[in-house]
């Protein structure tokens, strides 16, 4: 050992394994802390009365009618979880070009918003904002001769959290990386006094291939043409996502989110350390998919990849993740 730490070396005694030896001692040492608090469930939503569909490239998920919905709504609410977030499987019939049901407000979204604001008032209800679950070719924005369209997106995508606020909404959540969204969302809302309802961007959300599963349970995959390169995020990238951030939160944006998750944590904290906003990571369904389907197979402790994979979003620096396995963390953590 010829090399010498200059400051550290002058401890030659120090062993840093005496705060690990005991569990009690494990805690009191710990630095960053997993909580219920930090928890939203995404939950997939269908059409019918009584019904469930498991999701097949998600064991364990399935897709819910509105009354399943408001029940497993109830036990969110009841295991401490603070919000639910809202993914409708739309009848194919219904998608068009246009995606004009995304704005209907009889859509299955809406209504499922406002059975479970009914059933279950005092759980937080988070939105997408984006065009992909009423579009028949599967993106998230309009799509005219090839491209995506910016401005008449972000049209569509006003309406869209305009009738998702009115249904009881309460947090508006767009997710579909056009530019500009955030600011014309936020001057519509508040123009129509929703002053409160907040904002939560999906503001660095990059062009992944992670996403597959959920595309699956929302029944958007058959219809996706091509891929979502050109206005989700270049995953090679990361002072750009700063700019991204930046400007969801110059234009009105209450809580930013990066995702997917787990590939992502470097820029989870380099959001956090510069602008310490409320900062979010989604566990998506491919890493869900990941975890769940090693599991299955005896290779991976789900209840133990799920904590510490949570536990690794809080140390990048999140104030909350939205996961797959939100209520099976709430349920261990409860019981811890
Ligand atoms: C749609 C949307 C996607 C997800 C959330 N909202 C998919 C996509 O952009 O293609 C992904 C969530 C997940 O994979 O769990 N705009």
């Amino acid at each position: 050992m010829s090399a010498r730490f200059t400051t550290l070396g002058r401890y030659p005694t120090t062993r840093l394994r005496r705060n690990r030896g005991e569990e009690w001692s494990r805690r009191l040492v710990a630095e960053n802390k997993l909580s219920v608090d930090d928890l939203i469930w995404p939950v997939f939503v269908q059409e019918g009365q009584n019904a469930r569909t498991p999701v097949a490239s998600m064991p364990g998920v399935d897709r819910l009618s509105i009354d399943l919905f408001a029940e497993a709504a109830k036990e969110a609410r009841d295991l401490g979880i603070p919000a639910i977030a809202i993914f409708p499987e739309t009848d194919p019939k219904a998608k068009t070009p246009d995606a004009r049901e995304a704005y209907n407000p009889g859509n299955l979204v809406c209504r499922a918003i406002t059975a479970v604001k009914k059933a279950v008032p005092d759980i937080g209800i988070v939105c997408d904002v984006a065009l992909d679950p009423f579009n028949s070719d599967g993106h998230d924005g309009i799509v005219r001769d090839g491209r995506i369209l910016n401005d008449e997106s972000v049209e569509a995508l006003v309406k869209q959290a305009i009738v998702q606020t009115e249904a009881g909404a309460d947090i508006q959540a767009p997710s579909d990386m056009m530019d500009g969204r955030i600011g014309a969302i936020r001057a519509a809302l508040d123009a129509r006094g929703f002053q409160h309802e907040q904002i939560m961007s999906y503001a660095a959300k990059y062009a992944s291939a992670f996403y597959n599963p959920f595309r699956d349970a929302i029944g958007s995959s058959g219809a996706l043409k091509g891929d979502k390169k050109t206005y989700q995020m270049d995953y090679a990238n990361s002072d750009e996502a700063l700019r991204e951030v930046g400007f969801d939160i110059e234009e009105g944006a209450d809580m930013v989110m990066v995702k997917p998750g787990l590939p992502y944590l470097d820029i989870v904290r380099r959001v956090k350390d510069t602008f310490g906003v409320p900062t979010y990571a989604y566990q998506v369904s491919g890493e869900y998919a990941m975890l769940k389907g090693a599991a299955d197979r005896g290779w991976l402790d789900w209840n133990k990849v799920l904590i510490e994979t949570l536990t690794g979003f809080k140390r990048a620096g999140c104030d909350g993740i939205l996961t797959y396995g939100a209520v099976d963390a709430a349920r261990l953590l409860n019981s811890r």
